[in-house]
């Protein structure tokens, strides 16, 4: 296992790439299940999340050949799938697994999937995805742990489906399931997230055929195939977004080369506000730092709202801020993880349910940190850049899960950051 040392107040300088996005890459490989043919996709992001994806595509019966072609290309051939399973060695580590099972069901007609338990920030059911599929006719049994699933005979049917609250991947499940169903299916309150819009439109290029994505209605017309294709993954918004706060919290002006600046508009305007300034240069983004942060509030939101995947590392923004803000989580229950972390940097917050009050202070110091979750990490990480001598961050590999070689991309810009065997 290793750990990050960390040497703080190095100001960031310099241009650096944004990877493809792992929240659109992972759907996008169970995507493949669907095709007649191979799919390739480029722009991929090499971390552990996609590993463990492209190892259970394997354990299918699936070819997948990741970075064999090219550095972040993968081909993906399933039209020889002989196992539709997601054993609990697989979906234990990642709940993105459940994403095979609307595509297993669509295609192949059944799957067996380990039943995801809960996770660090939160329960995170799946009951909504398998409420969504029933509608379509498929029925579930639990067996063992294991969600055992049968599209009727003669396959899924189109629904009209309305999801309480809107997930996102339990749309982009549906979606890939109703891609090759009979008839036409509805869903209502769907999630808007970029990663959403960015599987439809692979899906688009497969042969679907789908309205209105980006908005809460999308329909889907059923297709009797789906045919392999080329797709290029959109650039990875939190990632972006990890990297102004970085530049945000150190100081330094960082160019970000390939920026999303549409999908992580909720963010930049919030961090606008904090006195960071951004000018798009074409596809890039110049993000200068004032050297000083305002304290700002912000409230987690489905998308066009600030994300979920941010609040952590602006919490550690907040922490170093002028003046206090108030951090509001609505859409997992347990996701402060970083917060007893942050606190032994030397940052004041005090929580309060789902609410965090953050009074910003002068300065930070470095300590010993554990890493709870992908995106607390990142938070950590940020806030030892910004501390005052050394930290040392245990349990990265939950940084590796989500981000392609963050801080190795942060050494690049000038941040003092050693890994090392812990
Ligand atoms: N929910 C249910 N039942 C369901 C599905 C969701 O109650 O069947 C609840 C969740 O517990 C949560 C809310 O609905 O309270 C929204 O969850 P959602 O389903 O949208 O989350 P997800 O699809 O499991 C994806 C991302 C997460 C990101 C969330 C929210 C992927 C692979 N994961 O998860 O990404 O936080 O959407 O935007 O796309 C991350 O990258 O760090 C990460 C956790």
């Amino acid at each position: 296992m290793d750990k990050l040392i960390v040497e703080g107040g190095r100001p960031l300088r310099g241009q650096v790439r944004i990877s493809g996005a792992k929240n659109a890459a992972l759907p996008l490989m169970a995507a493949a299940i669907l095709a007649d043919g191979p799919v390739r996709l480029s722009n991929l992001p090499v971390l552990g999340d996609l590993l463990t994806m492209g190892r259970l595509l394997t354990f299918m019966g699936g070819r997948v050949e990741l970075g064999g072609i090219a550095p972040n290309e993968a081909e993906l051939d399933l039209t020889g799938l002989s196992r539709p399973e997601a054993p609990h060695e697989l979906v234990k580590t990642m709940r993105a697994s459940a994403l095979v099972l609307g595509p297993l069901l669509a295609r192949w007609g059944r799957a067996k999937v380990a039943l995801p338990g809960g996770c660090a920030i939160g329960v995170r059911p799946i009951d909504l995805h398998l409420k969504a599929l029933r509608a379509m006719g498929a029925e579930f049994d639990l067996s063992g742990g294991d969600i055992v699933a049968r599209a009727p005979q003669d396959g899924l049917k189109g629904a009209e489906i309305r999801f309480e609250t809107p997930t996102v991947t339990g749309t982009e499940n549906l979606m890939m399931a109703a891609a090759l169903a009979k008839g036409r299916t509805i869903v209502a309150n769907a999630a808007r997230e970029p990663e959403v819009v960015d599987t439809g439109q692979a899906l688009l290029a497969m042969g679907a055929k789908i309205e209105g994505l980006g908005s809460d209605a999308i329909s889907i017309e059923g297709v009797e195939s789906l045919a392999g294709a080329s797709y290029v993954v959109m650039p990875d918004r939190i990632e972006a977004g990890t990297f102004l706060a970085a530049v945000a919290l150190t100081g330094g002006e960082i160019t970000l080369v390939d920026f999303p600046h549409e999908a992580l508009a909720p963010v930049t305007d919030k961090l606008k506000e904090t006195g960071l300034t951004l000018t798009p240069k074409g596809p890039n983004l110049l993000a200068q730092s004032a050297g000083a942060i305002m304290a700002a509030d912000v409230t987690t939101r489905p998308h066009p709202g600030f994300p979920t995947d941010m609040q952590a590392q602006f919490m550690a923004m907040m922490a170093a801020a002028k003046g206090t803000s108030v951090i509001t989580e609505t859409i997992f229950e347990n996701r402060f993880m970083h917060v007893a972390e942050l606190r032994r940097l030397g940052a004041d917050i005090a929580l309060e349910g789902r609410t965090a009050v953050v009074r910003g202070v002068a300065s930070l110091s470095g300590a010993p940190l554990t890493a709870s979750d992908l995106r607390a990490s990142a938070s950590l990480l940020l806030a030892s850049l910004a501390a005052r001598g050394e930290s040392q961050i245990y349990r990265v590999y939950h940084l590796d899960r989500g981000y392609e070689g963050l801080d190795r991309k942060l050494s690049s810009l000038g941040a003092a950051i050693r890994r090392v065997k812990a």
